[in-house]
């Protein structure tokens, strides 16, 4: 019998002395479960960025869990403005070390809110608000996700194919994940829903990680080369696209991984919806458009050596290495938040979840 578990969770949390940061390393997987357990500002930077944790929602979870145990680690006898200014600048490096998504910076901004609000508290009280604030920010991801799922699970029926990019999944923020979430739990009610899972050049993602989280909670899923997409939608194969995202602007342009742009003209040549499931803390209103989202550039390396036995470009080639791209709003069929399904045009259904 087919074997389904528990969707993913407690990849990222406290240590059991609340004193580091535990994470399960998603740069080893899926072939080690290795977990990991930080507190060092320098270590915390390098998880983000070497994506040992990783997707957007993650990343702002992770951030809130960093700024708490840095928190700690300060004197406590110190004025407490002067730990509030030590910490500030520490967080700074931690929202520095990727650029795109926004949840990273927007959980550094909501712990060190916190911070100056409880600083008439000493130095221990604002701790013991951070680690409230922390616990909150992860709890409510679990909520976000779970209300983001049923909305797109109304966008689909049994025995639908839906095209994935990425993974936006339980692993990439905290339980049954965005984009993945309507999957997960269809699976559960019994709605059974077909996967294509890019693999996500150059970092694999969805080989590594969407398949492997598929997989383990008993979901039907075919691994393709990003470069099949094409012909898999021709073939009639795929009913929707299901994809996360790291930011979305005011005017619904979707910041995600490389490649999910051209998913999206893909999807638009086929006649097959095209939608963005993500929580509110990814849309940045302060952002009027895609052009104003900045784009992570990474080592080129990831794509002339990382995954070969030996070099598979020449040494020292030209690399472009983008790690996402903006969808523009015009090819979306629907932004799918825990607040409800905005639809175009975006700058008032995007407006209206936060001021409605
Ligand atoms: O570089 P990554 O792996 O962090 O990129 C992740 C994505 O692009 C995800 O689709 C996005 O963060 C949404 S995760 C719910």
């Amino acid at each position: 019998m087919e074997q389904m578990r528990e969707p993913l969770s407690g990849h990222v949390g406290l240590s059991e002395d609340g004193r580091q940061v535990r994470i399960l390393d998603q740069s080893q997987l899926p072939n080690r479960e290795v977990y990991l357990e930080l507190n060092g500002l320098e270590e915390l930077c390098e998880a983000v960025s070497g994506l040992r944790v990783r997707g957007a929602p993650a990343i702002g979870i992770f951030a809130g869990y960093g700024v708490y145990v840095l928190a700690r680690q300060l004197p406590e006898k110190a004025p407490a403005a002067a730990n509030l200014a030590a910490l500030s600048g520490q967080a700074g490096q931690l929202a520095a070390a990727r650029p795109t998504a926004v949840n990273l910076a927007w959980a550094v901004d909501r712990m060190l809110g916190k911070a100056r609000q409880a600083l008439s508290r000493g130095w221990s009280g604002v701790c013991a608000a951070l680690e409230a604030e922390c616990l909150a920010i992860h709890r409510e991801d679990i909520a976000m996700c779970r209300a983001i799922a049923e909305y797109g699970l109304s966008l689909v029926k049994e025995g639908d194919g839906i095209l994935t990019h990425c993974n936006a999944g339980p692993l990439a923020t905290s339980r049954y994940g965005t984009a993945l979430g309507p999957i997960l739990l269809g699976r559960e009610r019994g709605i059974r829903l077909k996967v294509f899972a890019d693999e996500t050049r150059p970092l694999l993602q969805g080989a590594r990680l969407t398949a492997y989280e598929l997989g383990r909670a008993g979901v039907d899923v075919t691994l393709i080369c990003d470069n099949m997409a094409s012909v898999v939608m021709g073939n009639g194969w795929v009913q929707a696209c299901f994809v996360g995202c790291d930011r979305v602007a005011a005017n619904g342009d979707t910041a995600n991984k490389i490649g999910t742009s051209g998913v999206a003209i893909l999807a638009r040549h086929y006649g097959i919806p095209f939608y963005v499931l993500g929580p509110t803390s990814t849309i940045d209103l302060a952002c009027p458009t895609g052009a104003d989202i900045p784009i992570e550039e990474r080592d080129p390396e990831e794509i002339r050596t990382l995954w070969y036995r030996e070099p598979m470009a020449p040494a020292g080639v030209k690399c472009f290495n983008p790690a996402f791209d903006v969808t523009d709003h015009s090819l979306i069929a629907g932004i799918v938040t825990e607040k409800g399904i905005c639809r175009a045009p975006y700058t008032e259904s995007l407006k209206a979840l936060f001021f409605a």
